[in-house]
């Protein structure tokens, strides 16, 4: 039975069992399957998070968005389905915008609407081999997001173009021509609307890429402050169904200048947000109160190409951890960094030092447990002679998880081909994935997340960002530090990491 809105999810009783993968501090649905987040909003002290939702099963299917809250980033309320299919069709990805001026009219001056934008999938459009079966709909709240109205008049932009991946509605603010403005995935390019009111939308322009037959899905648009500048750069983000830097589904960037019409890109085309194969669908909220250098997302932590099969039973997918996006700038080029929201470091217990220098293998032992930790290493360049160092993760099981720097080839290396048992997966256990050691100067930093079944690994400020999961049969246990060499840390710290302890309606 499909779950209405009002109805909320609860995890499964009896049946459910031990739950070994379920992280202790990233966002995951109570129970049953979810992917992309959706409708990000900032509003009364509460950062609400929406994500694409089936609540009958564990794997994909009618989709309806899932619905949270924090006031924190890391402790999240769940609360009841906020939008559910009708006869337009199924709830895809879209967003959300807080209409402070109540330009759509669903509100008044005194109680402004919260205007949420998604795509209507029409399973029957489909089936009767329509090409029209994806359009764009709307559903307003004036309580602060706990009730939604879906738009009488919907859907308010139906597809007339001849492609029929029509989706995935990213609603903002244009202050320059005064309008919003709505970034739309059109199979191989965004498009970009406009509108006075939410409701009525004119095509303005599209963005893509010659030549390229690739499935865009989930943009975003926003303005950001170059470093150290009053200039700002406008940043696309785009997820891309295909070829991601370490295979499947990956998240990409475009830089460039957005004139309330057309996005022009730089010179240098297209990046990868995340080397990592597990960040698809990252998409930032509206209306944070993060200031105009800033601007907070976050990634469903998945990838399409096994996100249906991992093991866990009770429900499927996390969201990566809340991030704050900025522009950096490295060596000759400008580069979209991303760090982890900063009250992630308020869920850390006791610190154990780790020694400064290391050569050959050196297990850490101290009141944390590899498997809930957070990794601060700086390594001094400039003194290590190892061109090979890294850490590695094991458990009593044999499974194995392995991270590598090699300053030689300049690459990044996370190795989770033994990271638990196979046989779910024929693309899960290929690797190892590489990034490129993005660095300057004599330091190295690198943070390491780990949480239960996942890693998130922050480089250079940020500027190198990789995320993986993972499902060992018992939780990492031991933790080692390696060189082939001197490896010389100027500093070295792991944190224990606390539970996020959830609020249950
Ligand atoms: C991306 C995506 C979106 C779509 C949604 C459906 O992961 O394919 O394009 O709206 O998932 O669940």
């Amino acid at each position: 039975m499909a779950c209405r809105p009002g109805g909320t999810p609860r995890p499964e009783t009896g049946a459910s069992g031990p739950e070994p993968h379920r992280p202790r501090f990233h966002f995951t649905p109570p129970a049953h399957w979810m992917n992309d987040p959706n409708g990000m909003f900032y509003l009364n002290g509460e950062y609400h998070l929406h994500y694409q939702y089936y609540p009958d099963s564990t794997v994909w299917g009618p989709m309806h968005w899932g619905h949270a809250v924090s006031r924190d980033l890391v402790r999240w309320e769940h609360l009841p389905v906020s939008l559910a299919p009708d006869s337009l069709g199924y709830i895809f990805s879209g967003s959300a915008v807080v209409d402070a001026d109540n330009r759509s009219g669903f509100g008044t001056p005194d109680q402004p609407p919260v205007v949420a934008a998604f795509t209507y999938h029409d399973p029957v459009a489909l089936e009767a081999g329509r090409k029209d079966f994806q359009s764009q709909g709307i559903a307003y709240s004036l309580d602060d997001g706990r009730n939604w109205t879906k738009y009488e008049n919907n859907p308010v932009l139906p597809n007339t173009t001849e492609n029929q991946d029509f989706r995935d509605p990213k609603l903002i603010w244009h202050p320059g021509s005064e309008q919003w403005v709505m970034a739309l995935a059109v199979y191989d390019r965004v498009q970009f609307y406009g509108s006075s009111d939410l409701k009525n939308w004119a095509f303005l322009s599209e963005f893509g890429l010659p030549g390229d037959t690739r499935l865009w899905e989930c943009p975003d648009l926003f303005p950001l402050r170059m470093p150290g500048s009053r200039e700002e750069k406008w940043v696309l983000l785009v997820s891309i169904q295909q070829e991601g830097p370490n295979g499947g589904t990956g998240t990409s960037y475009f830089l460039g200048d957005f004139d309330g019409a057309n996005f022009s890109a730089d010179a240098g085309g297209q990046h990868w947000l995340d080397y990592g194969p597990d960040n698809y669908a990252f998409v930032t909220w509206d209306n944070a109160p993060v200031g105009w250098g800033s601007r907070l997302g976050i990634g469903w932590m998945s990838n399409w190409q096994y996100a249906q099969e991992v093991p866990t039973q009770s429900w499927r997918s996390a969201m990566t951890l809340p991030r704050v996006l900025s522009l950096k700038t490295l060596g000759d080029s400008l580069v979209l960094a991303a760090l982890p929201v900063p009250s992630v470091s308020g869920l850390r217990g006791e610190a154990t030092a780790l020694p400064e220098k290391i050569t050959g293998r050196k297990a850490i032992s101290g009141n944390f447990s590899p498997s809930a930790c957070d990794l601060v290493l700086q390594t001094d360049l400039s003194r290590t002679t190892a061109t090979r160092f890294g850490f590695t993760l094991t458990n009593a099981a044999g499974n194995k998880l392995e991270v590598s720097f090699d300053r030689e080839a300049m690459q990044m290396r996370v190795d989770r081909t033994r990271s638990g048992p196979g046989g779910f997966s024929d693309t899960f256990f290929k690797g190892p994935h590489t990034a490129p050691m993005l660095m300057e100067g004599n330091v190295w930093d690198v943070r390491a997340l780990l949480d239960v079944a996942s890693m998130e690994l922050f480089a250079g400020e940020g500027a190198l960002n990789f995320t993986e999961i993972f499902f060992p049969e018992t939780p990492f246990a031991t933790l080692e530090l390696w060189a082939e060499g001197d490896w010389y840390l100027n500093e070295g710290t792991v944190y224990a990491l606390g539970a996020a302890t959830r609020k249950e309606p």
